[in-house]
């Protein structure tokens, strides 16, 4: 039976986003799979105040199967009602790519889904996110569209070069298709080896440091949709003290590099109201777990893995929304 998410207690992103624009903010955009990742993100969010969207992938729908899936949302929902009372949050599916998919997660208690066409030609995005915005419209959900593609994974599409969103492009893009907010492409990508070193220079530590993002197309963006919300996605910092944590215990990631802070600062000032952040909780997780592998190699309970590493992604994540996104201390701004 279909629920909606008003049921739920959960709102969608317009008010949010509103909020985040004129106080020049960021929403954070956290991925869950499980229910460590899930514990991490209502608490860290519920003490930093900070208002968020949790974020379903359809592989981690198919992982931790959509009814469950649900009911974890639900019991998120209620925990948060005892932790932060006037806190709420958004339930979103990140990169939907039809609008089958779509439709399930809005009749089953989302209150913001994506559909990422950006693969298609530009009339065949505008065409299945117009056919999606106007049956979640229906029903009071947001929707978030994408133009330009990021290099990276995207769940099971692999693009192997970013393409820069066209500024000429957007405009026409959100007046066809009715959507809430935008995705863009202007540097940033999936995972955790977003450059290659060849790209990248090295600081003074001898650590690399990235080309900028262009933030020259941003601003064009802004000049042709005043005031509109834009997405940024594969905006993870891939901290560097992760990755020296998850090679120093047996791990091998080579050439890691994501976004430095400064860079996500200067977007979260600007128009970009959500940023997406995934693979700097996996990290974060993955490093703890290793090191106590490591150091405690006859430990054999979950909970003392799954514990240290879900409080560490809570520390990232308070960590995250105080000093990057500005979003700490909205929630009573937003819902008080
Ligand atoms: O954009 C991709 C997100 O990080 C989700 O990743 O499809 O492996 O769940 P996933
Ligand atoms: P990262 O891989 O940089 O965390 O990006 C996540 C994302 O964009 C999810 O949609
Ligand atoms: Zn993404």
């Amino acid at each position: 039976m279909a629920v909606s998410y008003k049921e739920l207690g959960l709102v969608n992103t317009k008010e949010m986003f509103k909020k985040a624009f004129e106080g020049k903010f960021a929403v954070p955009a956290y991925n869950f799979n499980n229910m460590e990742q899930l514990q991490a993100i209502v608490t860290g969010c519920a003490e930093s105040d900070s208002p968020f969207i949790l974020q379903v992938s359809s592989g981690a729908r198919k992982y931790a199967n959509q009814t469950l899936l649900r009911y974890m949302a639900q019991g998120a929902a209620e925990l948060l009602k005892e932790l932060n009372p006037h806190l709420r949050f958004a339930l979103h599916l990140d990169h939907g790519d039809t609008l089958e998919l779509c439709k399930s997660c809005i009749d089953t208690g989302f209150s913001s889904v994506m559909i990422d066409g950006s693969h298609h030609s530009f009339e065949k995005n505008i065409e299945l996110t117009r056919q999606v915005v106007e049956y979640a419209h229906e029903r009071d959900v947001t929707v978030e569209g994408e133009l330009g593609v990021l290099a990276g994974i995207e769940d099971d599409v692999v693009a192997a070069k970013s393409v820069y969103t066209q500024p000429d492009d957007v405009e026409k893009f959100v007046k066809e298709t009715g959507v809430d907010s935008l995705a863009i492409s202007i540097g940033t990508s999936h995972g955790a080896n977003k450059f290659t070193p060849a790209q990248c220079t090295r600081n003074a530590e001898g650590v690399l440091v990235p080309p900028p993002l262009r933030f020259d197309i941003l601003e064009e963006i802004e000049k042709r949709i005043p005031g509109f919300p834009i997405v940024l996605h594969g905006a993870s910092s891939v901290m560097p003290e992760y990755v020296t944590m998850i090679n120093s215990n047996g791990g091998a990631l080579k050439d890691a590099v994501g976004i430095p802070a400064e860079q996500l600062r200067k977007a979260a000032a600007s128009a970009v109201c959500k940023i997406n952040i995934d693979s700097d909780g996996r990290l974060a997780m993955t490093g703890v777990i290793r090191k106590v592998f490591a150091e405690k190699p006859a430990e054999f309970d979950p909970r003392k893995y799954l514990g240290p590493a879900r409080d560490a992604l809570k520390a990232m994540i308070i960590a995250k929304n105080t000093e990057v996104l500005g979003s700490a201390g909205k929630g009573k701004l937003i819902f008080g």
